[in-house]
């Protein structure tokens, strides 16, 4: 279209040149009467006839040469377009095959793993569950507990733990258990130690709130007689690094106020379930050198939530330190690490 555009003005040109001749040429033929007017008028209308064909020719000639060029343009666009179609095509089967092949692979490989720890979840949640049923029912007909007991597991210590401080408490019969991290622990201890006939619990808090709230779960059962709960807020200690396998630890720095334990003696078990975790790294370590020179010779310290890795390493620390203790690991939902002196 351009081309033609471009050819049009040569056209116009010449139509306009060819007008003007056969206007002109009878005028001035018929002036110099040179020719007849009807040869005038036969001339004029051959020279208008001539630069008629010529310009249809021209006009042509520009139609065909544009009518290429268009072609030609039509085929280049054709076959960008059709290679780009190609190249997308390609594209996209090329990121479906990924895609066939990364579901093949979850398929055959991911899902069946993951099913399988699924039901190995589910299982040992169903024997977790079914355990500790157990463990309440044990604990609750051996204690002759009042009907409604505060709730166990979750942010407090699991039935399966508890009858491992119990049967403890039968057979060593403490004078002084010590608790750290006072809760519903503090009354199921309470009960068993009413039920051996004699001893008291001293459970060690940090928090405030929840030193008041476990002093009133421990009075509506009417164990205050037995257990005392004790507010210790967590005040500055000097941490230590220690190393542990690859890794080197930078221990808490904070734990429970020692001037609250200070007239602590004859310690005959000792329960460590706090302080929190979130306290900082071995944040349960300090409780053994802390007590220990103030414990009775049979006494036993039981750690719970031994199945984390922070637990592990602090006992690990302990048996390093104290040759003459040894490690009993019980069988618990959390995990529940027993120390004692060998032989005794
Ligand atoms: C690991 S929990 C265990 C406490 C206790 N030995 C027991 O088993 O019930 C430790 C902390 O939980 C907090 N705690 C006490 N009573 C709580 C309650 N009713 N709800 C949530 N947290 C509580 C206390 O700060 C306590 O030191």
């Amino acid at each position: 279209m351009r081309s033609l555009r471009r050819g049009r003005r040569p056209l116009l040109l010449a139509a306009a040149v060819v007008a003007l001749a056969a206007l002109v040429a009878p005028t001035v033929l018929g002036v110099f009467a040179l020719v007849t007017v009807a040869e005038a008028v036969i001339a004029t209308g051959l020279v208008a006839l001539a630069g008629a064909v010529a310009v249809l020719g021209a006009a042509a000639f520009l139609l065909r040469r544009s009518m290429r060029e268009m072609s030609q343009v039509v085929k280049t666009q054709t076959r960008t377009v059709t290679e780009t179609l190609g190249r997308d095509r390609l594209e996209t089967i090329r990121a479906l095959d990924a895609t066939r092949a990364r579901v093949n692979r979850i398929q055959s490989d991911a899902l069946p793993k993951l099913s399988q720890r699924i039901t190995g979840a589910i299982a040992k949640q169903g024997r977790n569950d079914y355990e500790q049923q157990v463990a309440w029912n044990e604990l609750s007909r051996h204690l002759d507990t009042a009907p409604f007991m505060p709730p166990l597991r979750g942010w407090a210590a699991s039935p399966d733990v508890l009858r491992v401080l119990v049967h403890h408490i039968d057979h060593l019969r403490p004078d002084l258990v010590v608790e750290f991290g006072s809760g519903a622990s503090s009354v199921w201890i309470g009960y068993a130690l009413r039920r051996a006939g004699g001893g008291r619990l001293v459970a060690v808090e940090h928090d405030a709130r929840y030193a008041e709230l476990s002093r009133t779960l421990v009075a509506s059962h009417g164990l205050d007689d037995i257990v005392e709960v004790r507010t210790a807020p967590l005040t500055g200690i000097e941490p230590a690094t220690v190393t542990v396998g690859d890794e080197e630890v930078v221990t808490a720095d904070r734990w429970y106020d020692a001037d609250v334990l200070a007239d602590l003696d004859g310690i005959g078990l000792v329960f460590v379930d706090g302080p929190p975790k979130a306290t900082g790294r071995h944040a349960r370590y300090p409780a053994l050198p802390a007590l220990m020179p103030h414990c009775t010779e049979d006494v036993v310290f039981v750690l719970d939530d031994a199945d984390r890795p922070d637990e592990r390493a602090v006992g690990d620390r302990w048996l390093a330190e104290h040759p003459e203790l040894h490690r009993t690991e019980e069988h618990a939902e959390k995990g529940a690490h027993v120390f004692s002196r060998k032989g005794v």
